[in-house]
């Protein structure tokens, strides 16, 4: 199958997801636009200084950590190939008394042609964007032309080694039931109804294409196309709930932003990791 089949496929399902996660209490729209940061708890210590910064955001969804880092002081551009996503982000931006916002649809790797060759001094993404895309190789290179001399990439995602477990077992135990390593021809096919937000929600459109990119594939990547990593970091807690016997971590956790980790030595695995590299 060709890529452009598994983008069209995943695409219609982020589509019809839209609505029902603007609408989720995952999400938490209302509380975001009180005031709250829909930033994870150890961004704040890890992004570069944002203020006056160009910021592109790939793969913004409907845009809540977009308007976030916004709120920081960063001109953000979103980029999505989600045009119902994009045109919630600009409601809400809207709502939310947010200017200057941008919403590009494209899908990341068409993204050179979106941005006409534009480069920014942050590029962001994460939270389950790099295993929607097949080619993380060619992925790196679109970020490495978006990062201007200077700049800088921030990334973080739930981690590849977390997906590997058997995630239906309701016991202390991890099996290994997925592969770790997913080549460009090789996704994993997911035919699944509802979402993360709405395990029950009625959804057309179930099936679904992804990857798993090993942190190895991802940082040797962003290596050959010449940037330089300052940190990998990675984190035993999760920002939803992974594996159904995970509990809430009542020290990180606040209304509208719940962390969650395995109920018994949650060392043993580790649930997300965030990067940063540079462009000398
Ligand atoms: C889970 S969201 C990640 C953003 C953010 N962490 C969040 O949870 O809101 C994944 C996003 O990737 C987008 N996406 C998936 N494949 C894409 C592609 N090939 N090009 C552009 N966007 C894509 C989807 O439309 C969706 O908005």
């Amino acid at each position: 199958m060709t890529w452009e089949h598994y983008r069209d496929t995943n695409r219609a399902l982020w589509d019809e997801r839209v609505a029902i996660h603007v609408g989720s209490d995952f999400y938490g729209v209302e509380q975001f636009l009180a005031g709250q940061s829909k930033l994870r708890f150890f961004e704040h210590d890890e992004l570069p200084p944002l203020t006056d910064k160009r910021l592109l955001h790939l793969q913004c969804h409907f845009g809540l950590d977009t308007l976030s880092l916004a709120r920081l002081g960063a001109t953000v551009t979103g980029l999505d190939f989600s045009q119902p996503a994009l045109d919630a982000a600009a409601d809400i931006a809207r709502r939310a008394g947010i200017e200057g916002t941008r919403w590009l649809q494209s899908d990341v790797y068409a993204a050179r042609e979106a941005l006409g060759g534009e480069r920014f001094d942050i590029v962001y993404t994460g939270g389950g964007a790099i295993n929607w895309l097949g080619d993380i190789e060619r992925w790196a290179s679109i970020v490495a032309d978006s990062v201007a001399p200077g700049g800088t990439l921030y990334l973080w995602e739930f981690h590849p080694v977390a997906d590997i477990f058997d995630d239906e077992r309701d016991d202390v135990q991890l099996v290994a039931r997925y592969p770790y390593f997913t080549p460009p021809s090789a996704p994993h096919r997911w035919d699944t109804p509802g979402t993360y937000t709405e395990g029950d929600a009625v959804t057309q459109h179930t099936v679904s294409y992804e990857w798993n990119h090993p942190i190895g594939s991802v940082v040797s990547a962003l290596i050959a196309v010449g940037l330089r990593l300052e940190f990998l970091h990675e984190f035993p807690v999760n920002a939803f709930k992974r594996f159904p016997n995970m509990v809430l971590d009542e020290t990180l956790s606040e209304p509208g932003r719940p962390y969650y980790v395995l109920p018994e030595a949650p060392e043993r695995v580790p649930m997300m990791y965030s990067l940063r590299a540079v462009r000398d």
